[in-house]
Parts: C-alpha cells; structure tokens; sequence
C-alpha cells in the first residue's frame, strides 16, 4: 500500500476510514474512521456526514469493509447525526468491566460551532454502535479529539478546546461512557489539534498538528512522565521528504502492533475529501526520549518478526 494515497479492502473498493483509529480486538485489528464516501457538498470543503466505517484485518493490509459501525440519521432533522451536521475522528476503546466497545466521536454542525462529542456504545466491534449521548465534556468545547487508554485501563478523552486554542486531558468515567469530572488543560494558547498519544517507557507522547483546517502543516511531539502532568511541546517528529508539513498529511492516531508504535496520518483532499489518502509510519524512540517518524513510501503490514 503506497502511503499517502487512497487505500483499497479486499473488495477492491476504497477504503473510507478517515480521521480513524485502530483498535486491536482478539487476533483481528479494527479500523474506524470517517465515511467520506460522497462528493464533496458543491463548493464546499465537507461531505454530508454518512456514518463511521469499520473494517477487519488480521495482517493490517488486508482490510474486510465490515459496514458503518455508526450511522447517519438521515430521518431525524433535530440528530447530531443528521448528514448536514460534521461526524469527525471517531475512536473506539474496549472496556473490559463492561465487555462493551465505546466509540467517541467530534459532532459539531457544518460551521463547527456546536463544538461537541457523541458517545456510543456496541456489544461486538462491527457495531452496530447506537449514540447515547452528545455534550460538551466537562462543559467545554470539543473540536478534534482522541482517546487513550493507559496501562491501567483508565482511559482519557484529549480534545482541543477554547477554539482550539488549548487542548484538555479529561479523565472517562470507569465505563467510558462519559468524562468523570477530572481534567486538565495542558500546552495552553499553543492552538494544536488532531491528537495522538501513546506511552513508551515510562513516558507519555503526544503528536498534535497546528490548527490550519485541512491543509498540511508542522507535527510538534509533545511529552509528559504523568498523563494528568505539565506536558512540554518538544520539536518536530517527522523525518524525511516534506517533512516540516508532515509528509503533507495530519496526524490520526498511533497504534501498537508487532511490539512497534505505528503513526496513522490522513492526506486530506480538501475539494474531493472522498479521495484523501493515508499513511502509516513507523515510530521510534531514543534514549533521551525523543520521537521520531520516518517517512516510508509505502505500508506493508506487520513486519515478519
Ligand atoms: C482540521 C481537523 C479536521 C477537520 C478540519 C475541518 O483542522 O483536524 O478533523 O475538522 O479541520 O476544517
């Protein structure tokens, strides 16, 4: 799979899994992520909200479309899951007291004014997963966001806040259905979004890209040695071709697999947003706690270990 460029599943169709996650569930990894699959709205950079995909795979290359795990509510005006409202960078965590897969997601309307998250819930991966709220956490705006879930199973809701201007790590109640009350507000007045955590060695690493829409623009790393902590922005991970505008694609979210951490990224096409591309990097470590991503050109799944 050459990085950068649209991707295609065992049916030959192209695989509409924008703003995704990866989630690992028994032998198979699950992909969730924005079903742009429409024209964009005439003259417009948005597509009317379909629903969240989600594809199997066993070796992350070969993707079975298992359907909208989520899907628009095309009879309910009043939704915020209409199609003219935005659906964006849904992620999906495993709860292990309950047995129930929890998917959150940005719900705003077509200005990014509502500035919301949905919360669903599924018995199994596939779905189908049914919307049982949608606010404000903690009574704040949300625009991109992620989840983390930390050694312990205490998980977090990390969203861009403040019109972006700060981003907040709000700890989820022990279902993860909704923010326990506790967070904290970290690289305050450094306007970052699309978050991407993940914990290395006794150290948390958290990729953000600048806030300039969909066009490409500088990852910065940021790390903490606590989750709820001071986290300090630190430099840019990327290496490589293009470097300094992230490979011209924005960080989604990294994933474990093979004992390695993997960078997903998203190569918007603003005006054909249906035709964004993805990729999936390597990332590494040093000794003084560094992170880099090195551009690869292509993704060919898990190394033979
Ligand atoms: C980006 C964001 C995307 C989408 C887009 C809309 O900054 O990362 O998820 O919201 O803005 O312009």
């Amino acid at each position: 799979m050459k990085n950068g460029e649209m991707w295609k599943d065992i049916d030959g169709n192209d695989i509409q899994a924008h703003g995704g996650c990866i989630l690992k569930h028994g032998e198979s990894y699950y992909w969730y992520g924005e079903n742009k699959g429409a024209d964009n709205c005439p003259g417009t950079t948005r597509v009317d909200v379909i629903g969240v995909s989600c594809y199997s795979s066993r070796d992350l290359v070969n993707w079975k479309y298992e359907g909208l795990a989520l899907s628009a509510d095309k009879d309910d005006p009043q939704s915020p899951l209409h199609p003219s409202m935005v659906a964006e960078r849904p992620k999906v965590l495993y709860n292990e007291k309950t047995g129930k897969f929890v998917m959150w997601l940005h719900l705003d309307d077509s200005r990014y004014v509502y500035a919301g998250v949905g919360i669903a819930v599924a018995e199994r991966p596939e779905g189908p997963f049914r919307l049982t709220c949608a606010k404000q956490p903690n009574r704040q705006d949300s625009r991109d966001m992620t989840l983390f879930k930390d050694t312990d199973g205490t998980a977090y809701l990390i969203h861009s806040k403040d019109w972006n201007k700060t981003l907040n790590i709000a700890k989820l109640s022990g279902d993860y259905t909704d923010v326990d009350g506790m967070y904290v507000s970290v690289m305050q007045d450094q306007e970052r979004e699309a978050p991407a955590l993940c914990f290395h060695n006794g150290m948390y690493y958290m990729i953000t890209s600048g806030c300039t829409g969909w066009s490409p623009n500088g990852a910065l790393f940021a790390r903490c040695p606590h989750i709820m902590g001071k986290w300090k922005l630190i430099d840019n991970p990327c290496e490589g071709r293009n470097y300094r505008r992230t490979f011209e694609g924005q960080s989604a979210y990294i994933f474990e697999a093979g004992g390695r951490k993997w960078l997903m990224l998203d190569h918007w096409k603003r005006f054909d947003l249906k035709n964004s591309g993805y990729s999936i990097l390597p990332v590494e470590f040093d000794s003084d706690h560094n992170m880099t991503v090195r551009w690869t050109d292509e993704w060919n799944g898990l190394p033979l270990i």
